[in-house]
């Protein structure tokens, strides 16, 4: 095989089991039946079918770079042959998160989430894919920026000369569709004013400084700003190389252990804390919830997934997942007042452009 080899994560909400909590067992087997079969299997190095909440995680590894036809076809394809199952199972929301009736060269826009990364294999090259479930992209700015910039987070950021200059970081407005690169440590307040807005700016990618070789990439789809109406969240993946002049897997799983609040709970219309999860417990069911993250490791032998290490079933997460329950419990209380219930600018897909139209005659000038 060439030296170069692509991992392309691409995830879709194609069906719940039961709601919107899990994905059936038979979708699972549908995946992995087609990605298996011949053409398709020659398209790939190798294949993991994962799972988070109501999403199916495809986690691709080929020789055939980012944006690759073929491999998102394939991708789309599996999405559609899962479909058929959803429906014949009558599973809930069955194609939700296929947008359009017709693959057209790209899955990106048309309604699945993609974060891919092209290099050149090292030595040993571990990974960590992480998946999210009732979240949004901007969910990975907080635990990206403790990862790649925060050296109470990192030691490594102090102590690895090969880490030491920093990282540089792309971060994309998803509201005016334009990116803009950072270089850190020195532009970090600069940054910090951006990436703190997590339902505008998302960290896209990380790149280390030292080689210029990219370190971190996530999805950035906006599923709502897409279809134009709320058809569900965005459900992010995530995808970071780690050890040897990158974080340390340890370093990477850190941010999870103190759960920050992220959008998309209950609806997509609530904050809430973002608990890790095993992939077993990763079925969210309070509230529909609360937002769940899994993560996956995997080292990559020429290119074969050797895995996955289910991270955060590990015990250490444990005070992290009861202060997220604790959390819960706390933003439950408040019912349907902010900041549990998100900001009206981000609830006009849902249904306060009808209330505002109903009350439009009921308001009154006022005198003062
Ligand atoms: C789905 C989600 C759920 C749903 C809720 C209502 O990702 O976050 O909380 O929004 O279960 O779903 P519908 O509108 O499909 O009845
Ligand atoms: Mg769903
Ligand atoms: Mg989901």
């Amino acid at each position: 095989m060439s030296e170069r080899v692509t991992i392309s994560v691409i995830k879709a909400d194609i069906g719940g089991w039961v709601g919107h909590s899990s994905v059936h067992a038979a979708l699972i087997e549908r995946a992995e039946e087609f990605l298996s079969r011949e053409p398709h299997r020659q398209l790939l190095i190798d294949h993991y079918v994962a799972t988070v909440g109501d999403d199916i995680n495809l986690i691709l590894t080929h020789e055939r770079g980012v944006d690759c036809e073929e491999i998102h076809q394939l991708a789309w394809d599996t999405f559609q042959a899962c479909t058929e199952v959803a429906r014949e199972l009558k599973l809930y929301g069955a194609g939700q998160d296929l947008l359009s009736d017709a693959f057209s060269g790209n899955i990106r826009g048309l309604g699945p989430g993609v974060a891919e990364m092209e290099f050149v294999e090292r030595a040993s090259e571990p990974l960590v894919i992480f998946m999210a479930d009732k979240t949004e992209p901007g969910a990975w700015n907080y635990p990206l920026f403790k990862m790649f910039a925060d050296p109470f987070n990192t030691a490594g950021l102090v102590i690895d000369p090969k880490m030491h200059a920093g990282f540089r970081f792309e971060v994309h407005d998803l509201i005016e569709h334009r990116k803009i690169t950072f270089s850190l440590p020195e532009d970090m307040y600069d940054m910090l004013v951006l990436i703190g807005a997590p339902g505008r700016f998302c960290i896209k990618s990380v790149f280390s400084k030292e080689t210029g070789e990219i370190a971190a990439t996530s999805s950035t789809q906006r599923l709502n700003l897409m279809a134009g109406r709320y058809v569900g969240k965005d459900d992010p993946v995530c995808i970071v190389r780690c050890q040897s002049g990158f974080p340390a897997v340890g370093e990477a799983l850190e941010p999870f252990a103190r759960p920050h609040l992220v959008s998309g709970w209950m609806r997509g219309s609530h904050s809430g804390p973002l608990m890790p999860s095993s992939a077993r417990m990763a079925s969210p069911t309070r509230f529909d919830g609360p937002p769940r993250v899994v993560a996956l490791g995997f080292q990559l032998a020429d290119g074969k997934l050797v895995g996955p290490q289910d991270f955060f079933a590990d015990t250490a997460f444990d005070n992290a997942r009861k202060l997220a329950n604790d959390l819960a419990d706390y933003m439950r209380g408040l019912g349907p007042f902010e900041p549990h219930r998100l900001h009206l600018d981000e609830m006009e897909y849902t249904t306060l452009p009808d209330v505002m139209a109903r009350l439009r005659d009921r308001f009154e000038e006022m005198d003062e």
